[in-house]
């Protein structure tokens, strides 16, 4: 298993559209568990593969507060939303900010499992946030793009800062 790189706003790769998986390999397989440890590692509750630069319709996510529910969604696609949930979000590609969204409360997502099984999820709340902002990052959205300019500017800003006093 190896941690793998996350990429960070502004880095255009994240604004790249993922396509969908056809071949559920060993490769994929490995990209799958080292998607789940990096973001264990890092104590996320989600991760797409955009986010580390592969870009394929894939997510990891695990909400449960003991980290052992994990759930990975291939080539996903939201059925149903309905309702309003609020959450403070913020994502490993955003490091240290957090903001107010209004999404959906409610979903029903369709896709394939690890195993290329076809599921079928209802997802409420947390969870039904937690895969809209992972679907998201797939079509090369970032939940910054809810906020206003503004906002989005200073924290573009910060992280830009960020990047140059790590040597990036
Ligand atoms: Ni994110």
């Amino acid at each position: 298993m190896s941690i793998l790189t996350i990429l960070e706003f502004p880095d255009e790769r994240l604004r790249k559209k993922a396509t969908p998986v056809k071949n559920i390999d060993n490769n994929l397989q490995t990209l799958i568990t080292d998607m789940f440890e990096t973001m264990y590692h890092s104590s996320g509750i989600g991760l797409a593969a955009t986010q580390v630069n592969v870009h394929l319709q894939l997510l990891v996510i695990d909400t449960s507060e003991e980290k052992n529910t994990p759930l990975c969604l291939i080539n996903p696609e939201i059925i149903s939303k309905d309702g309003e949930f609020e959450y403070n979000e913020g994502c490993l590609s955003v490091p240290l900010s957090f903001e107010k969204i209004i999404r959906p409360g409610h979903i029903v997502v369709k896709g394939l499992d690890r195993n290329g099984e076809a599921i079928e999820i209802e997802a409420n709340d947390l969870l039904s946030t937690c895969i809209q902002h992972e679907i998201d990052h797939l079509n090369g959205k970032l939940f910054v793009d809810y906020l206003s300019p503004l906002k989005r500017q200073r924290i573009k800003t910060k992280l830009e800062k960020r990047h140059r006093m790590a040597g990036e």
